[in-house]
Order: C-alpha cells, then sequence, then structure tokens
C-alpha cells in the first residue's frame, strides 16, 4: 500500500518520457518532410516541366509541304518578362504523324527557311542546307536541325520546344 504512490509516480514518469520521446520523433519528421517539401517545390521552381504549345487541329496539318509557325514563348529572367519568338517548321509525314523541325541553324543559329521548290532548309548566313528530315546537307552546319517533340491529344497536334528555347534563347 505504502509503495502504491511510488509505483504510479514511476509510471506518470515513464509516460511523460514516452510523450517527450515521441512529440520529438514527430518534430525530427516533420522537420525532414519540410526539407523534403522544400526542397522539391525548389527544384520545381527551377526547372518546371516544359510545356506543350497547341499548334492546331490535326487534320489541318499540311502533308504535301513543311508549313511555317512561329511560336511566342513567355520567360523571367529575375525581374525581367521576356517574349521570344520560335519558328518551327511542320509536315505530317504520314497521317497524324507530324514531324516538327525548329528553324535554328545549328552552325550560328540564323533561321532557315523552307525551299519548297528545292525541297530542302537553306540558311541565309553561310549557305548551310539540311534536308527535309532536318539532317545536313552542305556547308558548315555541325548538327541536324532540332527536331520538336509532337503529340496529338484528341485530333489536337502540340510540339515541345527544348529546354534552351523554353528558356529564351532565340530561334
Ligand atoms: Fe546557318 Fe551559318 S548560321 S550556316
Amino acid at each position: 500500500m505504502g509503495s502504491e504512490p511510488h509505483t504510479s509516480l514511476k509510471g506518470r514518469s515513464r509516460r511523460s518520457a514516452l510523450a517527450i520521446i515521441v512529440a520529438g520523433v514527430g518534430a525530427l519528421a516533420a522537420g525532414a518532410l519540410g526539407l523534403i517539401a522544400g526542397f522539391l517545390s525548389n527544384a520545381l521552381r527551377r526547372n518546371p516541366p516544359r510545356p506543350w504549345t497547341r499548334i492546331g487541329p490535326a487534320e489541318d496539318l499540311n502533308a504535301e509541304t513543311f508549313q511555317k509557325y512561329v511560336l511566342r514563348v513567355e520567360h523571367e529572367h529575375a525581374w525581367i518578362h521576356e517574349r521570344t519568338a520560335h519558328v518551327v517548321y511542320i509536315k505530317d509525314l504520314y497521317p497524324k504523324d507530324p514531324l516538327a523541325l525548329l528553324s535554328t541553324c545549328s552552325h550560328l543559329g540564323c533561321s532557315v527557311k523552307w525551299d519548297v521548290g528545292g525541297g530542302h532548309f537553306r540558311c541565309p548566313c553561310h549557305g548551310g542546307v539540311y534536308d527535309e528530315q532536318g539532317s545536313v546537307v552542305e556547308g558548315p552546319p555541325p548538327r541536324p536541325l532540332t527536331r520538336l517533340e509532337v503529340k496529338i491529344e484528341d485530333d489536337v497536334c502540340y510540339v515541345r520546344l527544348p529546354d534552351a528555347a523554353q528558356r529564351g534563347a532565340s530561334a
């Protein structure tokens, strides 16, 4: 009988010690989750997923020749808000299987033009020539034209610009 209060006190202090440990572990877990969430949100802010740009109804894609589209991309550098235009050429090689090429020449970045009669892309700056797949045929360009990701969703065609173009590198 005399030892009951002592036992009860021991039990109470064990329970409060346990409560302190549980609270401490909970606080640590919450802190770790907060750090992870902060890291992920920073990473997403720095590298937001590249958006798809709507081109138009898939049935309007041209299967005969390359059609020129001008895509305007908005982006921010520190406090400056800018818009950059990118020229893209698209041709529907097979029904609803379009090929989209960025017009930026891989030599020094001039904008190539589709030569309808000749069936080539020609660069006005140093005579670079590309075939209709965007491969280099002639001149100084070291690489093919950049092929864009394309998708058709609900009969609408979308393209996705490469990272550099999305960040504002001009076409
Ligand atoms: Fe196109 Fe030089 S920039 S060939």
